[in-house]
């Protein structure tokens, strides 16, 4: 088994879009598509799983579309894929990675250090309703201050 990238809309990634649509239920959106990296599971030249990775500015990357042909789960294929999206993120430096994690595959994403934020919302497409829960990682700890302190030691106000 190999995860790799997908040549944009080249056949493993047209394969990787037709099993998300078969797991998740999600519509193919060619638009959405040209702003992600797909990256795959191959085993013996079939895709077995896929999971998008969509570049935000100051430094987010969020996770989207993971999904595991259900024949193949449990085999750590999703947990490969995410370390592999990881590995990519770290090496353009980015430190943030977020993603919507549906209620049942929170436990999945924890079990990788992800921790669970905000609220519980729920997707509403035409034909579906899935309850989502916004999830967060830290790549790398900041080591940096983000900025300068604004004032000197001195001359912050002395309080009584
Ligand atoms: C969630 C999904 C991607 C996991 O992929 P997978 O290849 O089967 O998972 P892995 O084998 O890599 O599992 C890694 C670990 O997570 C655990 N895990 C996986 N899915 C889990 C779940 N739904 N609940 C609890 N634990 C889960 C595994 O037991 C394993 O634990 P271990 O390290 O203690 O042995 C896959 O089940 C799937 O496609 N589900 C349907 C679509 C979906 O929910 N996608 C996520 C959308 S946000």
């Amino acid at each position: 088994m190999q995860i790799t990238i997908a040549k944009p809309f080249g056949k493993e990634h047209v394969a990787a879009m037709t099993l998300r649509q078969d797991v998740l239920g999600t519509i193919i959106d060619v638009k959405k598509e040209r702003k992600v990296v797909t990256f795959i599971a191959l085993d013996d030249g079939r895709v077995v799983g896929t999971a998008s990775l969509q570049l935000y500015p100051c430094k987010v990357a969020r996770i989207r579309q993971v999904a595991v042909s259900p024949d193949c789960r449990g085999k750590r294929i999703g947990q490969k894929m995410i370390q592999a999206i990881e590995d990519h993120c770290r090496n353009l430096n980015y430190k943030y990675v977020i993603l919507t994690s549906r209620v049942q595959a929170v436990p999945f994403y924890q079990k990788m250090d992800y921790t669970t934020h905000f609220f519980t919302f729920a997707d509403k497409n035409e034909n579906r309703s899935v309850n989502l829960i916004w999830m967060k990682k830290v790549l790398q700890p900041l080591c940096e201050p983000m900025c300068e302190p604004i004032m000197e030691e001195q001359q912050y106000p002395e309080f009584d």
